[in-house]
């Protein structure tokens, strides 16, 4: 069944359901302060959450993932993925990434990078589905468990075929249906 959710820029009165989220979804997620200096004292930070509009799995209204990445002149940083177990495999994350590369592309950005645990299967999945390409590792750039990071860039940014599916920009009320 198709699900309605709609991506809209996140603001401080969510704080408290991002960091929820952010506490399931991470062994070591970033504090409240964290969250909040992103959402309001950093002028290069853009902050999404996909709302889910459609009472089933979960409550109208309720957040079920969020993106945080920075627009940084040229270079677009991804700097956190989150979506809600219970609503994963569903294109809430490819969705979310599509609507930071589309603003990137809005403001000129020409290239993309993130970090993400060796291990992550999903995300390294993820990015790499959306053209992202491993440039690198950071031995023990984690804590809690100690790893490597992986060093990802997408250069030139290009928005992969197929990633917009026939939708205009969710950003600002605008939604997309995830399956
Ligand atoms: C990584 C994460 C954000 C992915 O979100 P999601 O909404 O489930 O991802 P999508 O449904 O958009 O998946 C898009 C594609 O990514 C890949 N992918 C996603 N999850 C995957 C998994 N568990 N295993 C393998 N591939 C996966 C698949 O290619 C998938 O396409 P498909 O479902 O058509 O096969 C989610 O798993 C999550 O929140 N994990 C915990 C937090 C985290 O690790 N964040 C990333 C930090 S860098």
């Amino acid at each position: 069944m198709a699900r309605e959710l709609q991506i809209v820029p996140a603001t401080a009165e969510m704080l408290p359901e991002i960091l929820r989220l952010e506490e399931a979804c991470f062994s070591a997620p970033w504090t409240r302060k964290m969250l909040e200096a992103e959402l309001t004292g950093n002028q290069f930070a853009h902050f999404l959450v996909a709302m889910d509009q459609e009472d089933a799995g979960a409550p109208v209204g309720t957040i079920v993932g969020y993106h945080c990445f920075w627009i940084v002149f040229e270079e677009l940083r991804l700097m956190n993925l989150a979506v809600r177990e219970s609503m994963r495999r569903r294109g809430i994350g490819r969705a979310l990434v599509t609507e930071s590369i589309r603003l990137g592309l809005a403001q000129a950005t020409t290239r993309a990078v993130l970090e993400v645990r060796a291990t992550n299967e999903a995300a390294r999945t993820l990015y790499q589905r959306m053209g992202f390409v491993q440039i690198s590792t950071r031995p023990k750039y984690y804590t809690n468990p100690v790893e490597d990071a992986v060093l990802m860039e997408m250069d030139p940014l290009v928005m992969q075929e197929g990633s917009l599916q026939d939708r205009e920009s969710v950003v600002g009320g605008g939604s997309v249906s995830a399956h």
